[in-house]
């Protein structure tokens, strides 16, 4: 088994080092060591309290029901909106003047947003989804950039138990067709246009392709409700009786709405994500356990204080770091954060410091690719800000390797702010592997243990613990509130990819290699599947492999993750072309990237497409991605004797140098 990051592995040495929490940093902090003794003491006890920490119409009867595993039921019998907990009981508790989101546009405009004002707002959009015929369980998805609407429309969706579908706004056309058809969504959310790198962009026009007309129609879908963003898309297509504004519609609704409260169990979201085969994954997630998990993490892991803090978590909503920690756990612990529209360098590198300082953000979010390129774009550009405010730093979303850890520490959070890295995934919904600030010691690169309440190991083929040092497989061996419910329609992929791999044991298998050092923490290695981690956006090899076969030149596609030092691995793309195509350089090659660019997004556009006469294959058939990446990496190769033909290497390696 070998590490798919290309991430070094610690030596005890470097292992050894360790940052415990300061004195002062402990002394105010929320959780205490007694958080894990009394988690370890009763479990179901334990996510008992933590779910009273939310508003329940009804209590609930039972802790957990996992007599139907691994189809979980948490917090049975209970009942709760889960909009009412994020935005009702802040100003219901004479919150309401406070700030919840600080909103920064990519062209520099900002609103501030008190609970009041975000209840007026989701209560005005329940009530036209109300009006249009949403009922509860019904789908809806949402593809727009990061504006407050957004944040707006899923937490309507979640006043009225009906379940979104965000679409990250990058995606393609195509991507947004197969997600529209799978949920069965009957309204698609969308602005008319977004900004990229100081520019507008057509956004609708996206979701006319994707929603096709006459016979290619997306039959499912009634409505199409557009925010106005950019303003600008001159050849905007409008569809009559499909097409509405929100200015038309949401505005002009009541702001008064009257919350029904739902079954624990109800549907909340689904999430789609990569898996090691072609099709996207519909992540299944609801509303009890996962409300009670990520509020308890926020306010743990962040160590959040309730009217002090200014959080930001500078991920997109169209990844599960945004539903968690930008919509679900800061709104539910009443806290005052800044969501930003767009990219890191946008007007130029000191945008994040800048909103730092304007807005004393005191807790910080990213993923390590973002840290590697504030480290690329010099120290000189935090330097020349007062980062002062800023008292915790976190990081998720890929290993962190320990030189960029210690640069975040050293230069974003002055040699003092604990960083906090959390291991977790779409499917965990939750932060699952951590330090506790004020707790736990500190080491650069790893996420330390399990978090009070949750439970980990890291086992060999066979079951068993792993020796300290030894890689073996991350398995969470005890159901966890927020855990996925299933896959969208497809229960037995849900059995078939995550509890098959340990099913005597009946554990959930992450895909992601780890190791214990002798100290007995925990160091996440990446993934040991054909799954990629580019930028913390997660991709299937077997995708972009389609998305390249799809175009009519290519015959045979084998893609794999090379070690990258920003985005933490690149797409490599080996593919052989079609007898009688010509090889027409350059202009082959961007076409190729454009045709993924195309069929899922830019995000997952291959580093370097290398065109090669033959693909490295064992007997059986199989690529051995292995070589590839020996080959994309500039390594020795391993070894090769299970090929039909070792000679091809030599002719791929000619081409890769
Ligand atoms: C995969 C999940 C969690 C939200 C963002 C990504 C990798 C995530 C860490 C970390 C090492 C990490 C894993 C995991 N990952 N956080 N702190 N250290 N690896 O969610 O797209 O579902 O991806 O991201 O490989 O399996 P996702």
């Amino acid at each position: 088994m070998s590490s798919s990051t290309g991430q070094s592995v610690p030596t005890s040495h470097e292992a050894g080092q360790s940052f415990p929490p300061s004195r002062d940093f402990a002394d105010q902090a929320n959780a205490g060591a007694e958080l894990y003794t009394r988690a370890d003491a009763d479990r179901l006890e334990f996510w008992a309290e933590q779910a009273r920490a939310l508003d329940w119409d009804t209590d609930f009867t039972d802790v957990l029901d996992w007599s139907n595993a691994p189809f979980a039921k948490w917090f049975v019998g209970g009942k709760l909106n889960v909009a009412v907990n994020c935005v009702d009981r802040h100003v219901a508790a004479g919150n309401g003047d406070r700030v919840a989101i600080h909103w920064v546009g990519e062209p520099g405009d900002h609103r501030d947003i008190t609970y009041s004002q975000l209840l007026g707002d989701v209560s005005r959009a329940a009530n036209y989804f109300d009006s249009i015929g949403l009922r509860p369980g019904d789908r809806v998805a949402i593809y727009m950039p990061m504006v407050p609407e957004a944040i707006v429309t899923m937490l309507a969706c979640a006043r009225l138990g009906l379940t979104h579908s965000v679409v990250f706004a990058g995606f393609s056309s195509t991507a947004l067709r197969s997600r529209v058809d799978d949920a069965e969504a009957k309204l698609v959310v969308t602005t008319d246009g977004q900004y990229r790198r100081g520019k507008p962009a057509p956004l609708k026009a996206n979701v006319d392709e994707a929603l096709g007309t006459g016979d290619d129609a997306a039959v499912s879908v009634q409505t199409v409700l557009v925010v106005r963003r950019t303003n600008h898309d001159p050849e905007l297509n409008w569809v009559s009786g499909r097409d509405v504004w929100w200015d038309d519609t949401v505005a002009e609704a009541s702001d008064h709405h009257e919350p029904d409260a739902f079954d624990s169990e109800q549907p909340l979201f689904l999430l789609y994500t990569s898996g090691t085969t072609g099709k996207p994954k519909g992540i299944l997630h609801t509303s009890g356990g996962y409300l009670t998990q990520v509020r308890y993490t926020f306010h743990n892991v962040f160590d959040h204080k309730e009217g002090r803090d200014v959080f930001w978590c500078g991920a997109d909503i169209g990844w599960v770091t945004g539903h968690s920690y930008l919509v679900y756990g800061p709104l539910s612990n009443g806290a005052t954060e800044v969501v930003y529209e767009g990219t890191p360098n946008s007007p130029n590198e000191h945008r994040h410091f800048e909103i730092i300082e304007r807005y004393g953000v005191s807790i910080y979010y990213i993923a390590p690719t973002l840290i590697r390129t504030f480290m690329k774009w010099g120290r000189e550009i935090p330097d020349a800000h007062d980062l002062s405010s800023l008292r915790l730093l976190g990081s998720v979303g890929e290993p962190i390797n320990p030189e960029a850890w210690r640069w975040y520490r050293e230069v974003i959070g002055h040699d003092s702010c604990p960083i906090v890295d959390t291991w977790w995934q779409t499917e965990t919904g939750a932060i699952m592997i951590s330090p506790l600030p004020g707790v736990t010691d500190a080491k650069p690169g790893s996420a330390m243990r399990p978090l009070p309440g949750i439970s980990a190991t890291i086992v060999d083929d066979d079951a068993a613990p792993v020796a300290a040092g030894e890689q073996g497989y991350l398995v969470l061996d005890k159901p966890w509130p927020s855990m996925l419910r299933g896959i969208w329609g497809d229960d037995q992929r849900f059995i078939d990819t995550y509890w098959s791999r340990f099913a005597d044991q009946g554990w959930y298998f992450a895909g992601d290699g780890a190791r214990y050092d002798d100290d007995h923490a925990l160091w996440v290695l990446g993934r040991i599947d054909d799954v990629m981690n580019v930028s913390g956006h997660r991709i299937s090899t077997s995708e972009v492999e389609s998305a390249l076969v799809n175009h009519h030149s290519v015959a045979e596609a084998a893609v794999i993750g090379a070690a990258d030092a920003t985005t933490g691995q690149g797409i490599v793309a080996f593919v052989i072309l079609r007898g009688g195509v010509e090889d027409t350089g350059d202009t082959l090659i961007a076409e190729l990237r454009d045709q993924v660019a195309k069929d899922i997004s830019p995000i997952a556009k291959p580093r370097e497409v290398l065109v090669v006469p033959e693909l490295p294959k064992t007997r059986s058939g199989k690529i051995m991605r292995r070589l590839l990446k020996d080959v994309a990496e500039g390594r020795e190769l391993g070894d090769t004797s299970t090929l039909v033909d070792p000679t091809v290497f030599e002719e791929i390696r000619l081409r890769g140098n």
